[in-house]
């Protein structure tokens, strides 16, 4: 075999007159009668392979016979290329390889799809994923990933945090989602259960006093897949004793930043800002705020119940809330097609209706204006939301969950298509004391906001009996331009804390002791006060590579289904192996 001297993305007019050995796939042939000319591509880059009529007939036409995608070795000689035949897009553009010599290390069949084409459909590309993966935009991505991993690592080591690795084979720890269970041979009728997260372990790590902790791991959820989620998906997952909630994002804030000035080349200034639950609530709706631009969530229960539309009258007797947003210019974009599109798309999260008003420099336009003459109430109502001219006022009157969900919604939506921020640009947050514990209507009983071992706020310990659904976590979130890049919590290092919340979210004793009693005997045999956090890598790659679906973050990723397209997982196994698992299928 011809072995290769250099990549496809390396040679310039400094290796001119070298004798060089390429080896790669055939990206693009052209065959010009005299001088047939082949793209060679590998990782690197692309370098553009000449055969002149001088080397020969017969060499000639094995180039001719060359196709997209087969695997060659070429041998030749680096030349300047003609005088305006140069790319300047391409590392090599500068040069050619006059060939010499010519090796088809393998041929293929025409591939399915053209690789550097048009994009061919998502399933045939997921089917022959190792083709789809040929594309060089698609390698950037895991060149990123890579290199943001990289830097994970060191940027923890520094900081003396200790990789250690945690079982995939283990009992269940609950995220919130259902376990992936992996049937035991040896013991029949007992399951492992692939981790959600390494919580526990991570945990128990910190009671045998490894201090400062993390893994690059690998977490299986099995849930409702979106385009932020897979079954299975990559978190750096963090855990430290001796610590307060400040502590722990303290310490992740240089990882922040150096992933920061990594991707995006901005420094950022630290600490990050931290936005209370409540107040991210209320200004915006959501958990997971887009700090990009404004456009926050206003109270207007006040001017409105000054109206006589029925609807707020209402709305204020039954003591729900009235919110709107005002979009900056959103007046003169939208027409009534598109209102009559946002009215629908608000209804899609609960609301009864969308009062929409145009603010015009002396008059307010819309079904609803009327309710607002020029006056006073309607100088409140511009004031309130700090309208001008050209802009759009959109009001929700329903529950706090409705108003949110609408509001929130829309506000994201109109951000966009108003174009009201850089999509290249970051924002950066904090999000801190969650609720503990929210109320799980369909189970009649409470569950763990974040997960069951979080710390309550020192300060609200007392509601843990009477007023549950008040307490207040230790917890934050790591918020991107709206996208939840990670979470975590101080934990209850202390037993009989850990307990009363178990018995809270519906385990009885001895159910809290055959699930969790290893962890409750941790607790009471020294555990420091410890606490940590998980960024979701894959989310975080998303992000920078400026990318919507988390599938292009992850080399072999799953359907929606849940489904491998490529190898065919899920498959059937085979019955024999079944029984020696102790499963029996019910149909
Ligand atoms: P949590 O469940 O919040 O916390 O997960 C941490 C981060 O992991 C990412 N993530 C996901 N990414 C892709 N696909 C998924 N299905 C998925 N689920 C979560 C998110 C999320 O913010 N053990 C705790 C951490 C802790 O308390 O220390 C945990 O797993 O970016
Ligand atoms: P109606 O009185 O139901 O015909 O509604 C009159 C206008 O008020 C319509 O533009 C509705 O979209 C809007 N509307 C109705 N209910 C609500 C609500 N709960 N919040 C905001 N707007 C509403």
């Amino acid at each position: 075999m011809l072995k290769r001297t250099h990549t496809c993305g390396e040679l310039t007019l400094d290796q001119v007159g070298q004798s060089v050995i390429l080896n790669g796939w055939v990206d693009a042939w052209r065959d010009f009668g005299g001088l047939v000319f082949i793209d060679v591509r590998d990782r690197y880059g692309l370098t553009q392979c000449v055969f002149e009529p001088e080397v020969g007939a017969e060499l000639q036409n094995a180039a001719r016979e060359l196709r997209n995608e087969y695997v060659v070795a070429i041998k030749g000689v680096v030349a300047p290329r003609l005088p305006g035949k140069e790319n300047p897009r391409l590392k090599t553009g500068a040069i050619e390889v006059r060939s010499n010599a010519l090796e088809v290390l393998n041929a293929t069949p025409t591939p399915p799809f053209e690789i550097q084409g048009a994009e061919a459909n998502e399933e045939l590309r997921l089917k022959y994923r190792y083709l789809d993966l040929r594309r060089p935009a698609l390698q950037q991505v895991f060149v990123l990933r890579h290199r943001m991993a990289q830097l994970m690592r060191n940027t923890l080591s520094d900081q003396n945090f200790l990789e250690v690795e945690t079982p995939i084979l283990g009992r269940s720890t609950p995220e919130g989602a259902r376990d992936f269970l992996v049937p035991s041979r040896v013991h029949a009728g007992h399951f492992y259960a692939l981790p959600q997260s390494p919580q526990l372990y991570k945990q128990l790590l910190m009671v045998a006093g490894f201090d400062r902790y993390f893994q690059i791991a690998r977490c299986f959820r099995d849930e409702d897949l979106r385009a932020n989620r897979q079954p299975e998906f990559t978190q750096l997952d963090v855990e430290m004793s001796f610590v307060e909630d400040q502590d722990v994002m303290t310490a992740m804030e240089p990882v922040v930043a150096s992933i920061a000035k990594e991707f995006s080349g901005e420094v950022l200034s630290l600490p990050l800002p931290r936005l209370d639950y409540r107040d991210c609530m209320e200004r915006f709706g959501n958990d997971r705020p887009d700090l990009r631009f404004g456009m926050e969530l206003t109270d207007v229960a006040d001017i409105a119940a000054e109206t006589e539309f029925k609807v707020f009258q209402q709305a204020r007797e039954n003591g729900q809330r009235i919110r709107g947003i005002c979009a900056p210019k959103g007046g003169e974009r939208y027409t009534r097609k598109d209102l009559d599109a946002l009215t629908e798309y608000a209804a899609s999260f609960g609301a009864k209706g969308l009062v929409w008003i145009k603010v015009e420099a002396d008059t307010l336009t819309g079904p609803t204006a009327k309710f607002f003459p020029p006056g006073p109430l309607q100088t409140k109502l511009r004031e309130r939301f700090d309208a001008k001219p050209g802009d759009l006022i959109l009001i929700v009157a329903d529950s706090q969950a409705v108003t949110s969900q609408a509001l929130s919604n829309l506000r994201i939506r109109l951000g966009a298509e108003l174009k009201l921020y850089d999509p290249r640009s970051f924002h950066y947050s904090w999000v801190v004391r969650f609720p503990l514990l929210h109320w799980d209507a369909e189970e009649g009983r409470w569950a763990a906001e974040h997960h069951p071992f979080t710390m309550p706020l020192a300060e609200d310990l007392p509601l843990l009996e009477s007023d549950p659904g008040k307490v207040r976590a230790q917890a934050y979130d790591l918020v991107i331009n709206g996208e939840e890049c990670g979470g975590g919590t101080i934990r209850c290092h202390d037993h009989n804390i850990q307990s009363q919340i178990f018995s809270l979210l519906g385990l009885t004793t001895e159910q809290a002791e055959e699930k969790f009693g290893f962890l409750l005997s941790a607790l009471r045999n020294g555990a420091p006060p410890h606490g940590g956090i998980a960024l979701g890598l894959d989310r975080m790659v998303m992000l920078y590579a400026g990318l919507t679906n988390i599938r292009d973050c992850i080399a072999f990723p799953k359907t929606a289904k849940g489904t491998d397209l490529m190898t065919g997982a899920p498959g059937q196994v085979d019955p024999r192996q079944l029984r020696e698992l102790h499963v029996r299928l019910s149909e």
